[in-house]
């Protein structure tokens, strides 16, 4: 099984980072894959509307990374969709590699690109806004006939420099929980297929 989460911080290894490894550790010990994908220097194209995508099942657009992702997305078992905050919502980069994810899923629809798989959206802030953007990015997965796994909070942590969510116990162990909820849901899926 393999879990991809994509961070969209303009920072690489910043707190986005921290949480989506702190997730992974609780992965990797139960032999679950894990790849983490950081947008961190590079610009992210929005949807042209275009609509070309329509039976290729993915972007024809070739500026940027977004095929590549779009691929290993199709392929994972989960998807983690970490953003930092940004203006009390996700960061542009993610929204633009959402509006395009949800425009090929829906040119595509029948196809059911991403249909059961596991989903979990994390963010990290550094005091307001976290919520919207965790509704913002959950909207993604429900777009997709997915799964969202939850936690015994909403999965947030607090700080704002590279580093600082570590002193977030609450928001670490959030992230603890929500990868065991993960880990419980993506067996059961397994054993579904
Ligand atoms: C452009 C920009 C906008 C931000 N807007 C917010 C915001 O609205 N609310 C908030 O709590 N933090 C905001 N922050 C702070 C970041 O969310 C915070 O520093 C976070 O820890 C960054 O995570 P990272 O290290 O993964 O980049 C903003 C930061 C930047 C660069």
């Amino acid at each position: 099984m393999k879990v991809l989460a994509i961070n969209s911080s303009a920072r690489k290894n910043g707190n986005t980072a921290i949480l989506i490894n702190r997730i992974f550790e609780e992965l990797n010990k139960e032999g679950i894959e894990t790849e983490m994908i950081q947008f961190a220097g590079q610009i992210m194209e929005p949807c042209k509307a275009c609509w070309n995508c329509r039976g290729k099942k993915n972007c024809i657009h070739h500026k940027d990374n977004f095929r590549e992702i779009f691929d290993k997305m199709k392929e994972a078992d989960g998807i983690i969709l970490g953003s930092p905050v940004y203006m009390a919502n996700m960061s542009a980069n993610m929204q633009a590699f959402l509006e395009r994810a949800s425009v090929v899923t829906d040119m595509n629809r029948g196809e059911g690109l991403l249909r059961h798989k596991a989903g979990a959206a994390i963010t990290a802030a550094r005091r307001g806004g976290a919520v919207n953007a965790l509704d913002a990015m959950n909207h993604f997965f429900l777009l997709q006939e997915m799964f969202v796994v939850g936690s015994c909070y909403w999965s947030m942590a607090y700080g704002q420099i590279p580093g600082d969510v570590q002193n977030d116990e609450e928001g670490l162990n959030t992230m603890s929980v929500l990868a065991r909820n993960m880990i419980f849901l993506l067996k059961a899926l397994k054993e579904r297929r």
